[in-house]
């Protein structure tokens, strides 16, 4: 296996779900517990501004209402991605890419960046953020992991930026999974934390890929985890687990 650059503690939306999940705010939280890797979703505004957000509806993470993707980021900019979270965080924006590389880089942290496309736009969400993530991190020693669930967006990142690091994100072993990860050219497949045994671990190793598990919460799955040899554990439980342990 070729070198592997990132901690194997990962915060999840950047600090989970103890700050408003994927803002600056929750960044700034996760890095206050030690944290120097972090895994985000990012997708595209309708005029292709890549901004953070998980889910592909506004309401549950903002006071913003429908599909996120049809609101250019003039609107998208105006939101408040804190206020739903409690009123510690009210006012808190969603962050652009471009706005969490400046904070990451700034830091020498490190970034997992998940591709969450507006379903119907995978390909040109992997495109497009490939082609930012290039742009943003030029120069830079370490770039940031892509992973996507979709294999369309990871195709298309890969076409746009063949030398960004990806991984498949994989909730369930689907036939034909581990050529889809060969055909992407992945580094590392990320699964569900249930579906990691130490044969699928030691197939994903002699593949020479690397094997991360998300969400992983629970101090006993985290202890199966690391015995059996996990390279990153993308975690909610920041405040749980020291990430230099
Ligand atoms: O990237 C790992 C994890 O974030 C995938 O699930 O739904 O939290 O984005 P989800
Ligand atoms: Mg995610």
């Amino acid at each position: 296996m070729k070198p592997w650059p990132y901690p194997l503690w990962i915060a999840h939306r950047g600090a989970g779900k103890l700050a408003p999940e994927n803002t600056l705010a929750a960044f700034r939280l996760g890095a206050a517990h030690g944290y120097r890797a972090f895994e985000c979703d990012v997708k595209l505004a309708a005029d292709e501004q890549a901004f953070l957000l998980h889910d592909a509806t506004l309401e549950r993470t903002s006071n913003g209402h429908g599909s996120a993707g049809s609101l250019g980021w003039a609107q998208l900019s105006r939101l408040d991605a804190g206020a739903w979270h409690g009123r510690a965080y009210a006012g808190e924006p969603l962050p652009t890419l471009e706005a969490i590389a400046a904070y990451v880089i700034a830091n020498a942290f490190h970034l997992n960046i998940e591709i969450k496309p507006t379903p119907g736009l995978e390909a040109r969400t992997g495109e497009v953020v490939a082609q930012r993530v290039r742009q943003l991190w030029a120069g830079q020693a370490v770039p940031p992991l892509l992973s996507s669930f979709q294999p369309q967006a990871l195709a298309a990142a890969r076409d746009a930026a063949p030398e960004l690091p990806r991984a498949l994100l994989l909730d369930t072993l689907w036939d034909g999974w581990f050529g889809m990860a060969q055909a992407l050219d992945c580094v590392a497949v990320v699964t569900n934390h249930q579906l990691m045994d130490a044969a699928l671990i030691a197939q994903l190793h002699g593949a020479g890929w690397r094997a991360l598990c998300y969400t992983v919460n629970d101090a006993a799955d985290a202890a199966r985890l690391r015995a059996l040899g996990i390279d990153g554990l993308i975690t909610d439980a920041v405040d749980r687990f020291p990430p230099a342990a």
